[in-house]
């Protein structure tokens, strides 16, 4: 063990497997004081193949310890996406004694279709039994569409039942059930595409007035109103993230006292050369904000990242050249976080590369970030503040307090010598702050 976590391209404080291909997470689930990550796993190669549930528990999201592969290839198929509840109220008679089973819904995939099915455990998901009278749900039974997965599940406590946001044909749909086994389809939400998810969040914090918010695989998605059997939409499609996320889950049974409504998604960076292939990005806890344009959800990274990271210098008020001189000395670090708040002085591009790769870029003109519309709560200041996660192979990066993030490849060109450039039209670098990272795997 002590030399797997060793690798050159191994990332320092982004979870990736010891061996092997991982996308999407799957069944997160906060536990008895432990997080857990499954996730589609190969644990053979680094291809996609072979689809697994991969296990890793964690006490703060953080650090994680990987377990032996969770769910396995059976004769219904491959393992593929999905989700896990905790079933206190021994609804399908899995319990035993006073321990309540941890409950998978997944899909298993062959060609042929896609169906869903139940498996459980009763000991913190360390071990897994399939339920001898899977599928619970045939595929085609509804619409007759192969695209039938990722079903994730969640207590709906107002209606006392259980609800399953399934991925068909076009969309979203809804089933309820009350044992986890029987569920029976209620409504379908179009213009989604893979890994449901569906949650209520407050409004600016306060508790009793909320909304719900439904996404799919790219985590765009809408907001609106849900009665435990239809989801109503109430805005257009959003985002919030874009670049290299995809399949974000959220967490279920975090205890209210907490709160938080906590994401992780497959982060889809190539790690060539390495024995792995792909990693999750960061954990984010997801808000709702009143803004100028309406409601939107922002994230941000969990307060548990902090304790990885320590400061080791802070200015203000720095032209370019005399800021891209104090970042001289972190040009070649493997691992850095950059928080930073840039004025503009004309309607034009800045920004901050690293060997000629643009971590960010603000097009003032066209309203753009990297690429993509970014339209700031307040445009006269003419500022815009970024928090730049570097880690080995990837890049993250938090637009003024998480209202837009993105992520990135991180490009390592040996023919440029630029190192880290802020560029602009007379910028004024108001706060730069550098922090160390340290590495999770020690
Ligand atoms: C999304 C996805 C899911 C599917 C899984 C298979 O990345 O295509 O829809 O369940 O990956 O690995």
């Amino acid at each position: 063990q002590l030399f797997i976590y060793k690798e050159k391209n191994r990332p320092q404080f982004h979870f990736t497997t010891k061996r092997g291909w991982i996308n999407d997470p799957n069944g997160l689930i906060f536990y008895e004081g432990e997080y857990h990550l499954f996730y589609q796993h190969n644990p053979y190669e680094r291809e996609w193949e072979n689809m697994s549930w991969g296990h890793a528990v964690s006490k703060d999201m953080i650090h994680w310890e990987e377990l032996p592969t969770a769910l396995s290839p059976d004769q219904t198929g491959t393992m593929f996406s999905g989700s896990t509840v905790i079933d206190y109220n021994n609804t399908a008679g899995f319990n035993k004694g006073n321990t309540p089973a941890m409950v998978a819904t997944y899909t298993a995939f062959t060609d042929e279709k896609q169906v869903q099915c139940v498996a459980y455990s009763l000991d913190k998901g360390r071990t897994w039994t399939k339920y001898d009278k899977n599928p619970i749900i045939d595929s085609k039974a509804k619409w007759n569409s192969v695209d039938t997965r990722d079903p994730r599940v969640f207590w709906y406590k107002p209606g006392k039942h259980w609800v399953m946001v399934l991925n068909e044909r076009d969309g979203h749909s809804i089933y309820n059930s009350a044992n986890l086994k029987d569920w029976t389809f209620q409504s379908h939400t179009t213009g989604f595409w893979e890994c449901p998810d569906l949650f209520e969040l407050p409004i600016d914090g306060d508790r009793n007035k909320t909304k719900w918010v439904m996404y799919g695989a790219s985590n765009t998605y809408m907001t609106g109103t849900f009665d435990g059997k239809k989801f109503i939409p109430e805005s257009g499609k959003h985002y919030y993230v874009t670049g290299s996320i995809y399949a974000a889950q959220t967490f279920t049974n975090i205890p209210e006292s907490d709160g938080r409504r906590i994401q992780i998604g497959w982060g889809r960076i190539g790690h060539p050369d390495m024995p792995f292939n792909g990693m999750m990005l960061l954990p984010t806890e997801l808000k709702l904000k009143t803004t100028k344009d309406g409601l939107r959800l922002v994230s941000e990274p969990v307060k548990e990242a902090s304790q990885l990271f320590e400061s080791t210098g802070e200015w203000n008020n720095l032209n370019a050249k005399d800021a891209n001189e104090k970042l001289k000395t972190f040009n070649n670090t493997d691992r850095i976080r950059i928080k930073t708040k840039l004025k503009l002085s004309h309607a034009t591009s800045a920004g901050l590369s690293l060997y000629g790769q643009k971590i960010l870029d603000y097009d003032m003109n066209f309203n753009l970030v990297n690429g993509v519309f970014y339209s700031p709560e307040d445009m006269t200041s003419m500022e815009i503040s970024a928090d730049i996660y570097i880690d080995r192979t990837s890049i993250e990066v938090f637009i003024d307090g998480g209202a837009y993030s993105y992520s990135m490849e991180r490009k390592l060109d040996a023919k440029n010598t630029d190192g880290f450039q802020f560029w602009g039209n007379n910028i004024e670098i108001k706060d730069l702050k550098v922090y160390s990272v340290k590495s999770i795997w020690q």
